[in-house]
């Protein structure tokens, strides 16, 4: 899609179409007022004949409108005035191109970015508004063998600002927003990836491509880690979920030095800013295996990893001031005769034993070597990034994230990020109380706290892996992708961590 902003005389281009709000109940937005004074009142006349209530979604696409210079009109339900949020927002932006798909409408002039949303900026609205078209118009067709092909589809889409003073937002909103949607896509499309494809050995080459990409720049390398070297540092934990897979486990070092400026954290030499994902290609649950009932969509268990990979795509692209590492977990939890079993005791990297009790728990054996692992990088911040419980689904749903932290600044940061990005999490309390949970009988800590608690207790153990840094935990677990029937990625929480990122380097006021 292109996007661009403009303010003054819209263009007179006839094959355009415009789009503007309306209110429950049929109340005009101030443009929609203006358009119906061109028309003499023809706007107005529909709705009291009772064609638009206003209801957020409801619409009505308008063909040769008197006086109007643009073959088409559309209008779109916004709801109550008083009560356009976020979140509403968003849907009104939605349900626009869900109402102009397959109509034929190629290019468009959006007024909805002149609505009212509480606390919100031009450049808020502008990006969101990019993003949420981005998202709505993606397909993941590449395994298809026939392509269906949109006849004449929307290419353009132009923002209409009221004063060009708005200009200058607006298009540093597009050109963040055009950036966090390809790092949305990104992840997506890995994601949505069938596990007998996307394996750790795919992952570490989309991992390394993003080093080997030219217009990236050379501040960029990609490491990829195998099962001697994991062998000789004593990643024994990381090691044994994958000793049952076919496919070797494999972890991707990103390494991305941003440019230095006078901003504190963007110096070269700046600690680094560490984000791992839980690149687990397929969770068949290992020994403790799973019920077979929609196990196939334990292919999305990378999506910590996918995540990971399209925040480092939008890092490169807006080439952010910061050193940032992205860590690709890449594994898979197989059924086997070399499987690792419920009772093995493994010494972890960091020393510390863990007594298997269930080998569906294995995010965190993963997890956990891989936190000894990033100590080496003396990081400001570690952030992992994982689809690690089923419990945090029955806590949040399939609405928020899950997030735990031993760092109160780092969490607030996080949660600002969240309201700000439109990528809601929660937090879950990491209290020594639940550690209780973790009592082995043989070893240092079992894998599993029980039922209860369960998205806590699985920060619990992670935490144990992670005092030497300030950590934050995002159990994605939730809201990575879309159960059931609606199947497919949502690509979150990318766009929680490129506006956490974008905060910390600066760019937007
Ligand atoms: N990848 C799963 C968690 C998961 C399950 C995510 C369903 C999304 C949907 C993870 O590896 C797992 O199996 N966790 C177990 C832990 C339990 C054995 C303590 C779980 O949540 O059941
Ligand atoms: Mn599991
Ligand atoms: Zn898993």
């Amino acid at each position: 899609m292109y996007f661009s902003v403009k303010s003054g005389s819209p263009e007179k281009q006839r094959s355009t179409c415009v789009i503007v709000g309306i209110f429950e109940k049929r109340r005009l937005s101030d443009v929609a007022e203006q358009f119906d004074k061109i028309s003499e009142g023809y706007i107005r006349n529909l709705l009291r004949r009772g064609e638009l209530e206003g209801k957020i979604g409801h619409n009505l696409l308008l063909y040769n409108v008197p006086n109007l210079l643009y073959e088409r009109l559309l209008l779109i339900g916004c709801g109550k005035e008083s009560e356009l949020d976020e979140r509403k927002y968003k849907l009104v932006i939605n349900e626009t191109i869900n109402a102009l798909k397959n109509t034929g409408v190629m290019k468009a002039i959006c007024f909805l970015t002149e609505l009212t949303v509480k606390g919100r900026n031009t450049y808020w609205k502008v990006r969101i508004a990019v993003e949420t078209v981005e998202d709505s118009i993606y397909t993941f067709d590449h395994l298809k063998s026939k392509k269906i092909a949109i006849l004449r589809p929307l290419r353009k889409i132009v923002f209409y600002l009221s004063t060009r003073s708005k200009l200058t937002d607006g298009e540093l909103a597009i050109k963040h927003g055009i950036a966090i949607s390809a790092g949305i896509k990104s992840a997506k499309d890995l994601a949505n990836m069938p596990p007998n494809i996307c394996n750790s050995a795919y992952l570490a080459s989309k991992a390394s491509k993003l080093a080997a990409d030219s217009s990236y720049g050379k501040n960029i390398t990609t490491r990829v880690i195998g099962e001697k070297t994991m062998k000789d540092l004593g990643m024994n934990a990381y090691l044994a979920v994958g000793q049952g897979s076919a496919k070797e486990s494999l972890m991707s070092v990103i390494e991305y030095k941003g440019h230095d400026n006078n901003n504190d954290y963007n110096k070269k030499t700046a600690r680094p800013i560490v984000l791992v994902g839980k690149g687990l290609t397929f969770d068949s649950g290992g020994i403790s295996i799973k019920p077979s009932e929609n196990m196939n969509e334990m292919k999305y268990d990378m999506c910590g990893a996918a995540t990971v990979y399209g925040v480092m795509r939008v890092a490169l692209i807006l080439k952010l001031p910061l050193n940032i590492i992205g860590i690709i977990a890449g594994c898979e939890n197989m059924v086997d005769g070399r499987s690792f079993r419920p009772g093995d005791i493994i010494t972890t990297f960091s020393g510390q034993t863990v007594e298997v009790l269930n080998t569906d728990a294995e995010g965190r054996l993963v997890l956990c070597d891989t936190l000894t692992y990033v100590e080496q990088f003396d990081p400001a911040i570690v952030i992992d990034v994982a689809t690690l419980t089923g419990a945090c689904i029955i806590a949040l749903g399939h609405h928020l994230t899950g997030l735990m932290s031993n760092n109160k600044k780092l969490s607030h940061e996080l949660n600002v990020a969240a309201k700000q990005a439109g990528d809601l999490i929660w937090n879950l309390p990491l209290e020594d109380e639940f550690q209780e949970q973790l009592k082995s009988h043989f070893a240092d800590m079992t894998n599993v706290g029980g039922r209860d608690g369960g998205a806590i207790t699985a920060g619990c153990f992670l935490s144990r892996f992670t005092s030497k840094y300030h950590w934050a935990h995002l159990d994605i677990a939730g809201t990575a992708w879309n159960f059931g029937k609606t199947n497919g990625a949502t690509g979150r929480p990318v766009a929680l961590l490129s506006q956490f990122l974008l905060n910390r380097s600066g760019l937007i006021s």
